[in-house]
């Protein structure tokens, strides 16, 4: 499945898909890497796999629906099938959702709907929660708000600080990510409006 990955940063899920391809583990083909930001470390790491990038620069355009229009023309042209992202700091607008005619994932650093949008580690700390997580969803027209695909919990340890939490919630992101692309380039993921049926491989029910 022709695949486009959007990041802004680190890039280290990126990183995850890129090496679950390697393995043979996770079929698709990453046709390109997009990025809003210059120079950052996910574009790098795309250079290194040899897998072509471009970066959409908000500031370079008159305004933020012609770089999201851009951006559709850019995947149309790399015929996309599905759109992942890993770290996009950006909310893709209502109109480029309408009008992307392909899946959209995204992976989020806690278990949705608790701690929507920035800082999800922070947020979770500062409510006090026991256990947080991540979730992989479909993007909808909302923030974080689409159909959930797969979760996994991560217990919040009493001396955590926001860079702990994340880092055991970033571990279980670079294993749950690329398994629910997985699951969802073999058909195995089935939405019904809000809820998300996972089919099972035959024999394990
Ligand atoms: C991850 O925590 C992801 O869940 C969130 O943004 C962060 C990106 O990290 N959406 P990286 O760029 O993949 O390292």
């Amino acid at each position: 499945m022709r695949t486009a990955i959007l990041a802004s940063g680190r890039g280290s899920n990126l990183q995850a898909l890129i090496e679950a391809c390697k393995t043979g583990n996770l079929p698709i083909t990453i046709v390109g890497v997009g990025s809003d930001q210059l120079g950052v470390e996910a574009l790098k790491r795309a250079e290194e796999a040899g897998i072509p990038t471009r970066v959409f620069q908000v500031g370079d355009y008159p305004h933020r629906q012609a770089q999201e229009d851009d951006l559709l023309i850019w995947m149309r042209e790399n015929k996309v099938e599905l759109l992942l992202l890993a770290g996009y700091m950006r909310v893709l607008g209502s109109q480029f959702i309408r009008q992307a005619n392909f899946p959209v994932m995204n992976i989020h650093p806690s278990l949705l709907p608790a701690f929507p949008g920035l800082h999800a580690q922070r947020q979770a700390l500062d409510y006090g929660v026991k256990v947080s997580g991540c979730t992989v969803h479909i993007v909808d027209e909302g923030l974080d708000s689409g159909p959930i695909v797969l979760q996994e919990a991560v217990p919040v340890l009493s001396g955590d600080t926001e860079e702990s939490l994340a880092q055991r919630i970033l571990e279980v992101e670079h294993r749950l990510y690329p398994e629910a692309v997985r699951l969802m380039v073999l058909g195995k993921v089935k939405p019904t409006g809000r809820r998300v049926q996972i089919l099972q491989q035959e024999g394990l029910g």
